[in-house]
């Protein structure tokens, strides 16, 4: 069966070398539909190559193991190297093989059994690299799907085998857990002309305003924001709007190559000061975090943002329900530091947490914050709360910082 489409092959069923007309024809009588044997509209004309499974030489030619898109493993058939047109596939084929040699096997440089196939651990790995690949381009597209904000999220692992997390969903706002009101009506709307100028929400709540004219923020940690609402009279380009609009960047999930997990990357350059994203999830009573914290793996317990802007009544669990922040590692000198907001809800019990930048960050670095919160001059309690004071390991931190304090809790 060649790559190249309807032109190769025409309308003919290779693996069973029936023509396709033939085969519907068959599922109508047996009553079998199209998608349960693999056949799409997609396919029915044009296979596409899914992946490349495997390579051998038979008589000096080339051959790899077809995977095709939309049918199943056992149709996957021998195609002459000069049939393929999919380029990428085959540098993908090649690029697995080689940091299959260089990382698994350190470099024992034995590709090919008398040049003639794959070692079968060699081709296992480029199946489940490729496999990995279309469960993370899958993630990437839900959580693009799932997202209300203007920064897409990119997904990517050149590290290990690793594929999307299994329990994790992705929100964009505070849950509510039951119990819990998160009141979404401002009882207070300034009614300015100009909010940059004129006494308006933040001097309602007797603090100043947090950003000035280029949308970076002024205040000190510790001091709360106040942006406009609902209420207010200003439209959305009033300059005290910023949490509220979301993450502008392009962000990136990526495997940390030194053992820390999945960390986020930011793919464009962020100004100093400027809003980068919210910590979002579950909000549960202290009650409850006590509970999860008794239940939870030191990492489990990492998830665990105590909001004690005023009081200690609840907690943001982004275990399971998150944003990007889910993926946030700690930093011991971190480019992100936490603020509350106040937009709609006005409960001082309930802030919001969102992130700015504490410097310039360029494209391609790491984000990080502070689980500790004492980093960067921070002069508010927020922490992670690390549970009641049962024995943990302590996680070592490999935040690589100068001034590392060694671990994480
Ligand atoms: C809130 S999660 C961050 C996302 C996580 N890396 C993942 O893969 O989902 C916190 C966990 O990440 C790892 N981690 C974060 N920062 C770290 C650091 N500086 N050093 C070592 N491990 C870190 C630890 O396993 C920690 O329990
Ligand atoms: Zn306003
Ligand atoms: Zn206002
Ligand atoms: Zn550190």
């Amino acid at each position: 069966m060649a790559a190249a489409g309807a032109e190769a092959r025409g309308a003919w069923c290779v693996p069973c070398l029936v023509s396709l007309d033939t085969l519907q024809e068959v599922c109508r009588k047996e009553k079998l539909t199209c998608k349960s044997i693999g056949i799409t509209k997609r396919n029915l004309n044009n296979y596409e190559v899914e992946y490349l499974c495997d390579y051998k030489v038979v008589k000096d030619m080339e051959y790899y193991l077809v995977k095709w898109k939309g049918w199943p493993d056992s149709t996957n058939t021998w195609e002459p190297l000069q049939n393929l047109k999919c380029p990428l596939l085959l540098q993908q084929f090649s690029n697995d093989k080689h940091n299959y040699l260089s990382r698994v096997k350190k470099g024992k440089a034995i590709t090919l059994n008398n040049n003639k196939a794959l070692e079968p651990a060699i081709a296992e790995y480029i199946v489940k690299k490729a496999k990995q690949r279309i469960a993370l381009q899958r993630w990437q597209d839900e959580l693009n799907r799932r997202k209300n904000h203007k920064g897409m999220i990119f997904v990517e692992n050149t590290v290990d085998l690793e594929g999307p997390p299994s329990d994790f969903f992705y929100i964009n706002e505070y849950k509510p857990t039951p119990g819990i009101s998160l009141v979404n009506e401002a009882t207070f709307g300034c009614s300015c002309t100009d909010c940059f100028f004129e006494k308006c929400c933040p001097a309602e709540a007797g603090v100043l305003l947090a950003y000035n004219k280029n949308q970076q923020i002024k205040i000190p940690p510790g001091t709360p924001i106040y942006e406009c609402n609902s209420r207010c009279q200003c439209g959305p380009d009033c300059p005290n709007r910023i949490v509220q609009k979301g993450t502008q960047y392009s962000l990136c999930i990526f495997r940390t190559s030194n053992g820390r997990g999945w960390g986020v990357k930011t793919l464009v350059k962020i100004k100093r000061m400027s809003f980068v994203m919210e910590y979002v999830g579950e909000v549960i009573t202290s009650e409850e975090a006590e509970r999860r914290g008794q239940l939870y793996d030191n990492k489990g317990i990492t998830y665990l943002f105590d909001l004690d802007y005023e009081s200690d009544e609840f907690t943001v669990d982004a275990a399971r329900y998150g944003n990007v922040s889910h993926f946030v590692n700690h930093s011991c000198d971190p480019n992100l530091q936490v603020f509350n907001v106040f937009i709609d809800n006005l409960d001082t019990r309930l802030p919001r947490i969102a992130l700015f930048s504490t410097r310039t960050i360029n494209a391609g670095e790491e984000l990080t914050f502070d689980y500790q919160m004492k980093g960067s001059g921070d002069i508010s309690s927020d922490s992670i709360d690390y549970g009641p004071a049962k024995k943990r390991v302590r996680t070592v931190c490999k935040c690589g910082a100068v001034t590392c304090r060694g671990y994480l809790n």
